[in-house]
């Protein structure tokens, strides 16, 4: 029955998670609201913030479980990949905690760790399965052999797709965080209304510089001849960007389904909230007889569940991580993949 805390502090989420034997039992997330004035998140502001997070998460995530600090097991975080000051939050405050305690540590891997989110609901995907990972810094198709056995067989060679969502929204002078605007809008909108090209490219890699692009020129042609045209048309407009970033990306993965004849194909990462790309991949998954695991939204953007669920998988496999750890901005997904 082991009892695990577990810390998330990759970006600008700052998220603590308790899992006993499994099970998750609270996870509480922190979202900092300072980077919206900037239009992205800045760094150094989050690691700031993290800082002032940090152990209010985590005693609220002990509350919510009803779980002492001397109930836990092991102390989990997440090492990489993300922005260095913002994990070095996490990666301190765990092993500090871990320290005091005697309890051993266990790292995990952010992109694993949104894949592995699957694992808490009750319906688990069977291995091998196929797993779409879109966020913010990543765009993945990812072969899953078992919990700590990945593959990447295709990945953006930009731009990511959360990024593109981002982007566009901030060409159309929506605040930031982009994706979720995105998303609301569009559901007001016809999705056919605009057409914004597929990027051929081969195998199951994938770029968006070129649709951004498109996007932009798009907007910026019809501003100006009609400085009202964002305005008048930002459902239509959310509506068919969305359509064909969604489109791109389950174009490949039908590809990749069918090449390595897979039929347990999961969604992961933030931008796997997004309504149209959610819908797109169960209709695709009824017409191809699939079986489709999408995360609940809780699990979707960055959250110390989902490290906590890999962290439990870890903890029974019997790897622990010393004192010595330290955090990493670049983490590939398996050592094999660059
Ligand atoms: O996984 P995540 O929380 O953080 C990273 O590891 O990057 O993903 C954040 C990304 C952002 O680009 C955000 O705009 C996007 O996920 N996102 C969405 C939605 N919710 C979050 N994009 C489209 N529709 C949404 N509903
Ligand atoms: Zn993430």
């Amino acid at each position: 029955m082991p009892v695990i805390l577990a810390i998330e502090s990759s970006c600008d989420e700052t998220s603590a998670s308790v899992c006993v034997d499994g099970e998750i039992l609270s996870n509480v997330i922190a979202n900092q609201t300072i980077h919206e004035a900037y239009g992205g998140v800045v760094p150094e502001l989050a690691s700031r913030v993290h800082q002032q997070n940090i152990v209010p998460a985590v005693q609220q995530a002990l509350l919510n479980a009803k779980v002492s600090k001397n109930d836990i097991d092991a102390v989990a975080f997440t090492r990489g990949p993300g922005l260095l000051g913002s994990l070095l939050v996490g990666v301190s405050f765990a092993k500090a905690f871990a320290l005091a305690k005697n309890l051993p540590l266990i790292d995990i891997n952010h992109m694993q760790a949104h894949i592995l989110a699957h694992f808490i609901a009750e319906r688990k995907p069977s291995f091998p399965f196929l797993c779409l990972t879109v966020s913010g810094g990543h765009t993945q198709i990812v072969l899953v052999k078992d919990y700590f056995d990945m593959e990447v067989i295709g990945q953006t060679l930009d731009d990511a797709a959360g990024e593109a969502m981002d982007k566009t929204s901030k060409i159309l002078g929506l605040p930031y965080p982009g994706g979720p605007l995105i998303d609301k809008h569009a559901r007001t909108g016809n999705p056919d209304a605009y057409k914004f090209p597929e990027p051929q490219i081969p195998g199951f890699d994938f770029s968006f510089s070129g649709v951004k692009t498109a996007i932009l020129y798009f907007i910026r042609d019809n501003v100006a001849a009609n400085p009202n045209f964002i305005q008048e048309n930002l459902g239509d407009i959310c509506a068919s960007v969305e359509k064909r970033i969604a489109t791109i990306l389950l174009n490949k993965l039908k590809r990749a389904a069918e090449a390595y004849n897979i039929k347990d194909i999961a969604l992961a990462g933030g931008v796997s909230a997004n309504t149209g790309l959610r819908e797109g991949l169960t209709n695709l998954g009824a017409a191809n007889g699939w079986n489709v695991f999408i995360p609940k939204f809780e699990y979707c953007t960055d959250n110390a569940a989902m490290i906590a669920i890999a962290a439990y998988y870890k903890y029974l496999k019997g790897e622990f991580a010393g004192q010595e750890i330290a955090p990493l901005a670049r983490m590939p997904i398996s050592p094999l993949t660059p």
